[in-house]
């Protein structure tokens, strides 16, 4: 099977142009009443999720009236060899800057942009991704927001994140939450610069017009006032309050912040992540996820977030997973190793820091050809969809045979 397979034409023969200039001109008649007469079908896709597989309507703007700028997004690979330099410069420029670099800018960072997105600050439909280096006394404010949010740590060591009081420092693979309605501040008083990927629920808040941001924690303290939180907790806080798997702790289920349906946990170590999946190496696995494990929210074992959740797999040295598609999106970053991902026709040879995504409805595997195991984290908005009942995933056997895996 090929991904052009059913591909089909859906667009509805226009109206005459007779018919549509009288509607025309009646609309134009009507728009001071902010009515509008239907001239055109909806263009969005008129096929199953799962036919829509072409990416020929990738990036373009939606015709007609109804889903008037719907965009698609495309399969993208972010090597980190051609967007690293980057982040080098910024930090050399305000290194040099005029002003101290607390005062240069909040963020040194550049937002990943998808290709098919026409410029948006998005990677897929939901969630937006950047990368951020902060130099040596760099730090970002006290401050939350109603966006969920997240770091995947990039560089060695350094660096933090603190949450609610919890001082949580960066190592390599660490993921730190910031979940919605939690005080955080971010900064580096280390010696080497500190690189890591920011993932946000922002574009689904934005879509929703419900974003806000509050800089004024009360009683904040730092180099500058109210700038930085006090490490109220002990260090490995989260770990030590839901950090032993199977027992769920009785006394401290209440959430920290006011996000509702978040998790309690905040950081999830690096080395924790790995030794977990090497644990698990002589399963079978999952035939079209490798060994694979999630982020859960410790208290019910749920999706960190209510719209986004986090895994990491291990992808085998030989191993060759069977294609999946599903109707939520994923961003995925390699943590260690190189291989490839197979998407949409598309062949993505990643090594590690480099980025790329896998939007809805698209046919995707991941090779790895060794020598070494290979390690993915990803983002996806599969909870936010499950939430609306719009989750459906898909996977073919290595005869070509498709299966309902999720209906
Ligand atoms: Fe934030």
């Amino acid at each position: 099977m090929t991904m052009s397979d059913d591909v089909k034409t859906t667009a509805h023969a226009p109206l005459s142009s007779d018919a549509r200039a009288r509607m025309e001109a009646l609309n134009a008649d009507a728009k001071h009443l902010s009515i509008w007469l239907r001239t055109q079908a909806n263009a969005p896709a008129q096929q199953p999720w799962f036919k829509e597989t072409n990416l020929a309507q990738a990036g373009k703007l939606a015709e007609g009236r109804v889903a008037a700028g719907q965009m698609k997004a495309v399969p993208h690979h972010w090597k980190w060899s051609e967007i690293s330099p980057y982040l080098d410069k910024i930090a050399r420029i305000a290194t040099e800057a005029d002003v101290p670099p607390t005062e240069f800018a909040d963020r040194q960072q550049f937002l990943l942009t998808n290709p098919g997105l026409g410029g948006r600050l998005q990677v897929a439909a939901s969630i937006r991704c950047a990368v951020s280096i902060y130099n040596p006394g760099d730090l970002a404010r006290a401050h939350l927001h109603s966006p969920n949010a997240s770091r995947t740590i990039l560089s060695d060591n350094g660096g933090y994140t603190t949450v609610e009081g919890e001082r949580c420092i960066a190592n390599r693979g660490d993921l730190i939450l910031t979940p919605n309605g939690t005080w955080h501040d971010h900064g580096n008083d280390g010696s080497t610069p500190v690189v890591w990927i920011d993932t946000l629920d922002w574009p689904l808040m934005e879509f929703l017009d419900i974003i806000w941001l509050d800089e004024d924690m009360p009683g904040a303290m730092g180099v500058d006032n109210k700038r930085q939180q006090r490490a109220s907790a002990p260090d490995g806080y989260s770990h030590d309050l839901y950090g032993v798997g199977g027992l769920m702790p009785r006394i401290a289920t209440r959430g920290r912040g006011f996000g509702k349906g978040v998790s309690p946990y905040f950081h999830y170590r690096g080395e924790d992540t790995r030794e977990a999946l090497l644990a698990l190496r002589g399963e079978a696995g999952d035939p079209r996820e490798g060994i694979a494990i999630g982020f859960v929210n410790p208290v019910n074992g749920g999706p960190v977030f209510p719209t986004l959740s986090y895994g990491a797999q291990l992808i085998r040295a030989g191993e060759e997973t069977q294609f999946k598609r599903e109707t939520s999106s994923t961003v995925y970053v390699c943590i260690s190793g190189r291989g490839e991902t197979e998407v949409a026709g598309k062949v993505f040879k990643w090594e590690e820091n480099d980025i790329f995504v896998v939007p809805n409805f698209l046919w995707r595997r991941h090779v790895c050809h060794g020598p070494k195991d290979a390690i993915l984290y990803s983002m996806t908005d599969q909870p936010l969809l499950e939430k609306i009942g719009q989750y459906r995933a898909q996977g073919m056997d290595a005869h070509g045979k498709v299966i309902n895996i999720v209906e």
